[in-house]
This record gives structure tokens, C-alpha cells and sequence, in this order.
């Protein structure tokens, strides 16, 4: 096994929404990357008994942890109960989102509040939740995924274009306010990718969209992770603050 395999041997992380998707994945590297994983959602992972395997053979641990984002008291006690039994935190990742799409004539107020509630305000709740901790060990980092669309927006998207683009400013801020303890706050910042959230579009859609792409195809999940994997480690110490676009290039 090379060290780049193990670059985050030893180290704990917490990833929110990794029961499927592009957060499933996550976990996945996290934990092929020599980490012990807490991962944070309604329900558990259809394939968490696989995850399991995965940590085992890894020599590490997978927890489930049951989180609603939308919910504050939920979050808190959710990371609350990672900072007591694991003694501490090295990398937050929050990646739980979802879409409630519509133009905006037709856009109901609780779809926009829903949307800026798992988006933005639980990744401000989960960052709160472990900054304290990050600080007093003098390190940490924290990767929040937002989308291309938080770039360049996208007609039916007000409400995940404001919560996804409210995020990079969050992000950008925090930076600033951790980096003289060491800890990094980055933002990623996902095409198109193959998910349960991408689905739902028609296979027309799917072969328009393609089309828009530079490299000409929708992303996978594992490319995300890889990308998130990176941020996480050590080897990217030098790096906070940034907004890292992995579309194929579609926002170059
Ligand atoms: P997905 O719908 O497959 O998975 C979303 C994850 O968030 C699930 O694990 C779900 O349990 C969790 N989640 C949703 N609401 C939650 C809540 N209230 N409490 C706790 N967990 C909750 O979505 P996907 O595609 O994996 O997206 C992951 C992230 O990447 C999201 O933040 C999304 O906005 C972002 N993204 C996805 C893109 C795509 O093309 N799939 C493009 C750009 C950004």
C-alpha cells in the first residue's frame, strides 16, 4: 500500500450524508485512506454492512451516526457525541444536501427554507459544533461541498444556487477565522455527477447536459471523493480558502 492509500492514517472524520451518493463515496476513500469514519444521516447506509467490511480490512471503524441537518439540536449532539468518543475531530466534511427545484414564481417559502436549512445552515452548524475542538488542537480540516450552479446559478435553482453560493462565502470567511489554528477550510465545488439527486433527469437531459461538458460526460461520485480525499489530507497543507471545481470543466 503506497502512502498516498494512507493519507489519513489515524485520522478521525466526520462526513454528513454519507449513507448514499457522492457522500457514500466519501466515506469510502476516508476509510480506504486509513481513517475512522462517523457518518451522519436520517438513516443508515443500505450498504453500511459493506462499509463495515471495508473499515475492518482497513483496520478502522465506520459509525453511523443518526443526524437530521435540518435539525440544530440534532447536529450539535450528533458531533457532541463524535468529540466524546473519539476524543476529537480532524476533518469535517459537510456534503448532505438536497434540491427542491422551481421557478421562482412558483417556489413555495418552505421550499427555499428547507434547501437553505440542510445546505447552508446545518454545514454552519456542523462547523460551529467542531471549530472549538479543531482549535484547541491547532489543526484540523474542513471540506464543504457546494456546486458549480453556487458559480454560475441556474434557472429553477434560486433556493440550492443561494444555499450552494452562501456556502462558498461561508467557507472563504471561516478560513480566515481558523487559519492562524492551522485549520483549513476548502470548498468543492461538483459538476454533473451520477447520484440519486441527478437520476431524475430524462436521458435527453442527461445527453444535453453531456454535451455542455468539456470532457464530454456527466462525473462519477469516486471523482469527487478522490478530490475531497486530497483536500482532507496533509498533503494539501498549503491550501485554504479555495473553491475547487471538479465538472469536467464546465465552469472554466
Ligand atoms: P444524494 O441525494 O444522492 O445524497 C444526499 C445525501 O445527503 C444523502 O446521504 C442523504 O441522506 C443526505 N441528506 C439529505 N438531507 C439530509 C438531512 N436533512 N439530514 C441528514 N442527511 C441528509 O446527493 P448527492 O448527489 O450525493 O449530493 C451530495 C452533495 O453534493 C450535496 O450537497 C449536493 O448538493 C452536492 N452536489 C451534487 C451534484 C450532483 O450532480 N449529484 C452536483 C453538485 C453538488
Amino acid at each position: 500500500m503506497n502512502s498516498s492509500e494512507r493519507a489519513l492514517e489515524g485520522k478521525r472524520v466526520i462526513v454528513t450524508g454519507g449513507s448514499r451518493g457522492i457522500g457514500n463515496e466519501i466515506v469510502r476513500q476516508c476509510l480506504s485512506s486509513g481513517a475512522d469514519v462517523y457518518y451522519m444521516s436520517r438513516s443508515e447506509a443500505a450498504d453500511h454492512a459493506d462499509l463495515s467490511e471495508l473499515a475492518a480490512s482497513n483496520g478502522r471503524q465506520v459509525t453511523w451516526i443518526a443526524a437530521d441537518m435540518a435539525d440544530e439540536q440534532s447536529v450539535s449532539s450528533a458531533v457532541k457525541q463524535v468529540l466524546d468518543t473519539a476524543g476529537g475531530v480532524d476533518v469535517l466534511v459537510n456534503n448532505a444536501g438536497i434540491t427542491r427545484d422551481g421557478l421562482i414564481m412558483r417556489m413555495k417559502t418552505e421550499d427555499w427554507e428547507d434547501v437553505l436549512k440542510v445546505n447552508l445552515t446545518g454545514a454552519f452548524i456542523a462547523c460551529r459544533a467542531v471549530t472549538r475542538a479543531m482549535a484547541k488542537a491547532r489543526g484540523g480540516a474542513i471540506i464543504n461541498i457546494s456546486s458549480v450552479v453556487g458559480i454560475t446559478g441556474n434557472a429553477g435553482q434560486t433556493n440550492y444556487s443561494a444555499a450552494k453560493a452562501g456556502l462558498i462565502g461561508f467557507s472563504k470567511s471561516l478560513a480566515r477565522e481558523l487559519a492562524s489554528r492551522t485549520v483549513r477550510v476548502n470548498v468543492v465545488a461538483p459538476g454533473f455527477i451520477n447520484t440519486d439527486m441527478t437520476s431524475v433527469l430524462s436521458d435527453e437531459i442527461r445527453a444535453s447536459i453531456s454535451g455542455s461538458i468539456p470532457l464530454g460526460r456527466i462525473g462519477e461520485a469516486k471523482e469527487i471523493a478522490e478530490v475531497v480525499t486530497f483536500l482532507a489530507s496533509d498533503r494539501a497543507s498549503y491550501i485554504t480558502g479555495q473553491v475547487l471545481a471538479v465538472d469536467g470543466g464546465m465552469t472554466m
